[in-house]
């Protein structure tokens, strides 16, 4: 990978070590020209002329983004978040009283929202799979519950955002299939970190944002929904861009994803999230994957020797976000103490679980990317190292 050449694209590495890829990423200059020409476009010719003019790259997008995570252009849906993508598709399921949710106790806690508000809504109930002794989802745990039938739904994150694992989702994905349940993966937090392949993960459903481990705008963000199972779900909104008025008191469903999104988006961001997507393919979802662990092991063996730094990551395989606890310091004043410094972390607020409630104590947490270095790294361990 040509780190120097990355760097010289990326202007937020100039002046500070940037450490919250996690949190939103530092955008390339091609993705961020591609937005700013494009709003300049709209400036000049007006809204609706610049989307004329512009037809193509709109239709592009969706086969950026689909080839980043192996599917169909048809099964790409563009939204505003990933929040947005998750809500499209989970509340689009038709539950029925006594259906079962199976999730994890590191779920988002937007996600954990609404499985109770289904719960209230619908009569469902919900399952939180134990951790297995990694603090990853139980595999083991999660096929005994399958085996006792009623689940329609698997819904798991693939990286939290806080405790630094990689759920087993392919694992998961494959014992859902085999119970006839439906897999939504949330996949905010690896899309652009890993390479995320939806055929492998056999996930049905799968959300992602923008902003963070993609390098793309913010106010962006996709929902992968397979062709398989689009007619087993009712779209929650459906407006002109979902479906066509058919006569007085009829209307169609558009045959694809597109089906779960709305007509009006912020236009430039779309072409932004599809140049983002792009660029990632080219530097190479496995070489990105790579880099990211080397720094993120860098980081976690330097804090590792650290007296009055206590690790709080769990998993067998770990993520590109690391946590943290200082023995003295809150995690607020470490992270102000470091942007002092020009060391950009951030607090972990969402350490929700879903098994407890909310974790009160919020974390540090350092999230690397492929553009940082490794003399970056050793900058930030010791700046953390002088913090008393
Ligand atoms: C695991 C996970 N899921 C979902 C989200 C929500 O993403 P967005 O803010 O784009 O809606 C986040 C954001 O941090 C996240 O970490």
């Amino acid at each position: 990978m040509d780190v120097r050449r990355i760097r010289n694209e990326t202007p937020g590495c100039r002046k500070r070590i940037h450490l919250n890829a996690a949190g939103s990423a530092l955008q390339a200059q091609p993705v961020l020209d591609v937005v700013l020409d494009y709003l300049r476009l709209e400036a000049e010719l007006g809204g609706y002329e610049a989307a004329d003019s512009a037809q193509d790259r709109f239709a592009g997008t969706y086969g950026s983004l689909a080839r980043l995570i192996g599917a169909q252009p048809g099964e790409i849906a563009y939204t505003e978040s990933a929040t947005r993508a998750w809500d499209m598709a989970f509340y689009s399921i038709p539950f029925k009283v006594g259906d079962r949710i199976l999730t994890t106790t590191s779920e988002y806690a937007s996600n954990a929202l609404a499985f109770l508000q289904a719960v209230r809504r619908h009569g469902v109930s919900i399952d939180v799979i134990p951790d297995d002794p990694y603090g990853q989802i139980s595999l083991e745990a999660l096929a005994d519950e399958l085996g006792k039938g009623g689940v329609r739904l698997v819904s798991i994150n693939h990286v939290p955002t806080h405790d630094g694992l990689i759920n087993p989702a392919a694992e998961v994905g494959a014992l859902t299939r085999a119970a006839g349940a439906l897999f939504l993966l949330d996949a905010c937090q690896s899309v652009g970190q890993l390479p995320v392949d939806v055929g492998e993960l056999g996930c049905d459903l799968l959300s992602a944002t923008g902003r963070k481990f993609l390098r793309g705008p913010r106010g962006t963000g996709f929902l992968y929904a397979a062709t398989g199972v689009l007619s087993q779900l009712d779209p929650i909104l459906v407006d002109l861009c979902a479906a066509d008025l058919t006569g007085p008191d009829s209307y169609e469903l558009r045959p694809d994803a597109r089906r779960f999104e709305g007509w009006e988006r912020f236009a430039a961001g779309q072409l932004g999230l599809g140049a983002a997507a792009e660029y990632a393919l080219d530097v190479g979802l496995a070489e990105i994957a790579d880099r990211i662990q080397l720094l993120a092991q860098r980081l976690r063996d330097g804090l590792a020797d650290l007296p009055h730094v206590s690790a709080r990551d769990r998993g067998r395989q770990q993520s590109g976000i690391v946590t943290f606890s200082h023995a003295s310091l809150k995690a607020s004043e470490v992270v102000a103490r470091l942007a002092a410094q020009d060391v950009v972390v951030r607090t972990s607020e969402q350490t929700y679980r879903f098994d407890e409630g909310v974790t009160p104590e919020p974390r540090v947490r350092a999230s690397v990317h492929y553009y940082n270095t490794e003399e970056e790294i050793d900058r930030a361990l010791a700046a953390i190292a002088a913090l008393r």
